[in-house]
């Protein structure tokens, strides 16, 4: 933890939406009045019909419900497109950079981009989607990428996006899970120049789930395989299709996305967001989170959020929150280290970007290579910063307000998760006095609690699991096609509360530092991945019997994956097999899951029981051997000692 504090800069406490009364002052009305705080701040999204019940929740088994804006209806695409058409028709909603930058800068308006969401909403409806029906979506960062998901959305079909770096068994496990019949895709994605061939990705996928329809968009013109009666062109059957398509009319709880997510324990998530309150929640946390308002000229500041639409960042800060709030927003397709370390300033300097929100692995990396890919570029145009994904370490957080923003800038260091829609705890421009590495200060609405391993709710300075007590409206509402599954993984733990995974520390100031994930879950650059995943993904190799993964401590990623890898009785541990593994779990997974160490252990630590010491495993990862606690109760602690010996450095 670091003892700095950045008081909030005049200027923005002067012109900020929120200053640090208004934030005091909407916080206790959040709490106290949920229900009139809530069907206020409603009034930012255009109901088709009004909601009359703003909020209907509880967290306890015997009655567990949450049920937001009931009785509402509207359309997430009305307001994101339609409803900008008299006032912002011709503004630019999406510069997007290419990957390359010699390659053509595309500006889309808003106008163009209703145009191509209702043409596309079109050519779904002729292939017979329906609303209800789950689209999955594996683009890359295209605008496409954005059209597929808000053509889903005009008529009510319910979108899948899959990361395009995940590999065709975890594409086909996705699509079988949501039992989606069609598929979004690309002939190719770029990226740092390397093509990512995901239409050869998909048909190796449609070997393992039947699907209908794959709809292929020509991104680098590869020579690709065409499943005839299956594949179709996107530019042929959009050329064809009309763009009138009345928006579908959507109750507030009707299903909006799914968006597969890691847990502790066994396969992805299928988390479901639902429409009403997602729209609601992200468009506020949006515009007080950056901001977001017209400046002194009238138009609206340029954004820049660096996620890939893959993620829950790119769902609700690339695709719905900034377009609800009429952005002008850079889309970029690319990598921050491509064609140079300079790339992520240079787009800045190129578009003139006000506001941007990137991970701290990506600032890690770049910070790596030296001051100087900053200070060359202006950055004039920067005024506020934005960290999301992990926690931010004080040095990254220090580099990117001093080189990055010029001391100017402040940063808002967002925590929140895929279940969570939008930003939970995060500092307010104008309110909040920043402390590197600290998230600080609830969102309106948001209870957080630091409870002791029995759920004890502790107060004032201390440290535990963070678990937030009362429902907001952005929550995800249930694990797809498994009920029972969202309750005991959130809301078993501890009765009566969500519980976050998360460790969490507060300060005397009230502040919130979230120390990383306190379950089987490891946050790879920012990115999650369930220890259970990349252990079946090892267990599944002819020559591994049993596999424990945790994670370890890794200057860039923030976690690195380390492997205990017992390989079966006639297999010789070599460096080939070791090579041989690595390559494995990408192909199983994807390059995300790629194991930084993988050891050779004859044997795992396991209780007599044969529970596996997680523990242990992860001492020895970190490399905090001193104290490895109670070996005991272990069936065999010599296991202990081999495992000591052959530490992967
Ligand atoms: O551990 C927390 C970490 O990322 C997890 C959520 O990951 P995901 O669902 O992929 O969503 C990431 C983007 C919202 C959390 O449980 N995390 C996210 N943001 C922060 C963070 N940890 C510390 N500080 C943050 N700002």
């Amino acid at each position: 933890m670091s003892d700095a504090l950045f008081p909030v800069p005049a200027e923005w406490a002067e012109h900020a939406l929120i200053d640090s009364a208004t934030y005091l002052e909407k916080y206790q009305r959040s709490i106290d009045d949920a229900a009139g705080f809530w069907r206020d701040e409603a009034q930012r999204i255009d109901w088709i019909e009004p909601f009359h019940t703003v909020k209907d929740t509880s967290f306890d088994e015997a009655d567990f419900h949450i049920r937001w804006f009931e009785g509402g209806k509207l359309n997430i695409t009305a307001n994101a497109l339609d409803r900008h058409l008299e006032t912002r028709g011709d503004q630019v909603a999406i510069i997007w950079e290419p990957d390359n930058p010699s390659e053509t800068v595309r500006k889309i308006t808003y106008r163009e981009l209703h145009r191509d969401v209702c043409r596309f909403a079109n050519v779904l409806k002729s292939r017979g989607v329906k609303k209800g029906d789950r689209v999955t979506i594996y683009l890359p960062m295209v605008p496409e990428a954005a059209i597929s998901m808000l053509a889903c959305a005009r008529i009510g079909a319910v979108h899948s996006v899959v990361f395009a770096g995940f590999s065709p068994d975890a594409l086909a496990g996705r699509i079988e899970d949501c039992q989606s019949n069609i598929v979004i895709t690309a002939d190719e994605g770029l990226r740092g120049g390397k093509p990512i061939p995901l239409k050869a990705n998909v048909d190796a996928a449609c070997d393992k789930v039947a699907v209908e329809t794959v709809i292929m968009l020509r991104r680098t013109g590869a020579d690709v395989q065409i499943v005839s009666g299956r594949d179709v062109d996107w530019t042929e059957v959009m050329d064809g299709a009309s763009s009138d398509c009345p928006a579908e009319l959507m109750d507030a709880e009707d299903p909006l996305f799914i968006l597969y997510t890691s847990g502790s324990t066994g396969k992805p998530k299928g988390v479901l967001h639902t429409t009403g309150g997602y729209a609601v929640w992200t468009s506020m946390t949006h515009q007080y989170v950056f901001d977001y308002k017209p400046n002194a000229d009238g138009k609206m500041p340029v954004y820049w959020c660096a996620a890939d639409v893959g993620w829950v960042t790119g769902h609700s800060y690339v695709v719905y929150a900034p377009l609800i709030n009429g952005a002008t927003q850079v889309m970029f397709e690319g990598v921050p280290n491509f064609p140079d370390h300079s790339r992520f300033w240079e787009v800045i300097d190129k578009h003139q970007v006000e506001i941007f929100y990137a991970a701290p692995t990506a600032l890690r990396a770049l910070m790596r290579e030296g001051d100087e890919w900053v200070t060359k570029t202006s950055r004039k145009s920067l005024r506020l910063l934005g960290s999301v994904g992990e926690p931010i370490n004080p040095e990254a957080w220090d580099w990117y307000h001093r080189v990055v923003g010029d001391r100017r800038c402040p940063i808002v260091d967002t925590w929140w998760q895929t279940e969570t829609g939008g930003a939970m705890i995060t500092p307010l421009p104008g309110a909040t006095a920043l402390k590197p590495g600290s998230a600080s200060k609830p969102m309106f609405g948001v209870k957080p609690e630091i409870v002791d391993n029995d759920g004890n709710i502790q107060a004032g300075a201390t440290d535990g699991p963070l678990v937030i007590t009362d429902s907001w409206p952005g929550q995800m509402r249930t694990v797809y096609g498994d009920h029972d599954r969202f309750f005991q993984t959130y809301f078993n733990t501890f009765p009566g509360m969500y519980f976050t995974g998360d460790g969490c520390k507060r300060d005397e100031d009230g502040y919130y530092w979230i120390t990383g994930r306190i379950d089987d879950v490891i946050n790879v650059s920012g990115h999650r991945m369930g220890t259970a995943e990349v252990e079946s993904a090892l267990v599944a190799h002819d020559s591994v019997s049993e596999a424990a993964v945790v994670g370890m401590p890794h200057d860039i990623k923030g976690q690195g994956i380390y492997a205990y890898v017992t390989t079966n009785a006639d297999v010789e541990d070599t460096e080939d097999l070791r090579a041989e593994l690595v390559k494995w779990v990408r192909k199983e997974i994807g390059p995300i899951a790629t194991p930084d160490a993988i050891q050779f252990a004859p044997g795992l630590p396991k209780t007599r029981s044969g529970k596996i010491m997680r523990r242990i495993l992860r001492k020895i990862a970190e490399n905090d051997v001193s104290n490895l606690g109670d070996t005991s109760t272990l069936a065999d602690p010599s296991v202990v000692d081999d495992l000591l010996a052959n530490r992967k450095k």
